[in-house]
């Protein structure tokens, strides 16, 4: 942009508006170039004319926190121009970026010149940004803490209940052994053993979400072999809570994913729904449909819709509404799950019901030659 119609010239009259254009020096930054140091001492502000520039704090040695942000029409620099303190935070350059320098002497000259009112109007203006900031940047904060908060108090559970599960499994293995020939108990066993291993695998999931350390184990899976195990494990779950569960158009289809994932993004749908249908009952449905190399997913439910409060923000961490014990990152798992493997995730809401919409690839293999899946099939992992 131009420096005669930047935000900050434009605050003054046009005799130091000229003037400021007429002390500025423009100079051109490529990307990752240092504007200031932390604790540097000030001696010039800056107007944003193109790129971008980020501020961070140092936390330690070559360790970082970016704090904001300044795009084109920004102007930053301008507390350590007022009061002389040395910088608060490393300014640098993200891709090319064209910068206009007022040195602080002049600025400081001509400011002493300018009329009240429009000095009023830029303190205004510095203080609002401050406040945008600061709340960016508290929010930021809030939201690591409860983060490591969460992945401690999972860490501890985890290893309290390590020993309580590892006698359930023992138990259950025992109980198969005693009675070989019976079905039933076989089938039991199975159930108490694949629960066992769900709750570990939930409070690996919620650890490895905490610390943003998980990672995909991407192969070929039958769409319907996953929905089949799931609803082995929630059968009965549903029956208690007096569920339909419904699942269409899922043969054939085949995706390239991580299926325990994919089961935990069910999961943490159909809880949400089961939880809103409060004790009353009702209906679930999944649709799958192919097209080309996209599958598209319905997830529907008829319960009360989901709170219009929240709707924006759905898919943020720690949103929650109306549940208690209810930590908000249900949704905010399966969305880091579905963009990891490179899908969407939206959904529309009413009074009537909650669909919810995911858009995930199918498996290239299946795309490019129409082979089915080998068992040996090579595992990609991806980290997110
Ligand atoms: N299908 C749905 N029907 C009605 N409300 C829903 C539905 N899905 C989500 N919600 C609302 O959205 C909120 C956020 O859901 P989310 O799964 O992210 O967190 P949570 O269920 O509150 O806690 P957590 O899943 O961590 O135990 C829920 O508290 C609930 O109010
Ligand atoms: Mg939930």
């Amino acid at each position: 942009m131009d420096l005669k119609s930047h935000r900050f010239i434009l605050y003054f009259q046009e005799e130091q508006a000229t003037e400021l254009c007429q002390v500025a020096t423009v100079r051109s930054f490529k990307d990752g170039m240092l504007v200031f140091e932390e604790n540097e001492i000030p001696d010039s502000l800056y107007l944003v004319l193109t790129g971008e520039v980020e501020f961070s704090k140092s936390l330690g040695p070559n360790h970082y926190q970016a704090i904001a942000w300044a795009y084109p029409n920004d102007f930053f620099g301008e507390f350590g121009v007022l009061d002389g303190q040395p910088r608060s935070a490393r300014a640098i350059c993200r891709g090319d970026t064209t910068l206009a320098k007022i040195p602080r002497d002049l600025l400081m000259e001509i400011l002493g010149r300018t009329p009240g009112h429009v000095v009023l109007k830029l303190f205004s203006h510095i203080i609002q940004y401050l406040r945008m900031t600061t709340d960016q940047y508290v929010h930021e904060i809030m939201h690591k803490q409860k983060m490591a908060l969460i992945g401690e108090m999972v860490n501890t559970i985890v290893h309290d209940f390590k020993s309580p599960f590892t006698g359930i499994l023992l138990s259950s293995s025992m109980l198969r052994e005693m009675h070989p020939e019976d079905e039933e108990t076989q089938e039991w066993c199975h159930l108490i053993e694949t629960q066992v291993s769900r709750m570990l695998g939930m409070a690996e999931e919620l650890l490895e979400f905490t610390r943003g350390t998980s990672t995909l184990q991407k192969k070929p899976v039958k769409l319907s072999e996953v929905f089949a195990k799931f609803e082995k494990m929630n059968r009965i779950y549903f029956k208690e809570a007096q569920v339909d569960f419904v699942v269409s158009g899922v043969e054939d289809i085949v995706l390239a994913a991580d299926d325990n994932k994919l089961i935990r993004v069910w999961q943490n749908l159909v809880t949400n729904a089961v939880d809103a249908f409060d004790g009353k009952g009702g209906r679930i449905e999944i649709a799958a449909t192919q097209q080309s190399q996209w599958v598209y997913l319905k997830i529907a439910d008829n319960g009360p819709g989901i709170p219009q409060e929240i709707q924006s923000r759905l898919f943020d961490a720690f949103v929650t509404y109306g549940k208690r014990g209810g930590t908000g990152l249900g949704t905010a798992i399966a969305r880091s799950i579905i963009t990891a493997h490179g899908g969407d995730i939206s959904f529309t809401s009413n009074s009537t019901g909650t669909t919810f919409l995911i858009k995930l690839p199918v498996a290239e293999s299946v795309v490019d030659s129409g082979i089915a899946i080998e068992p040996n099939f090579p595992v990609k992992t991806v980290t997110y």
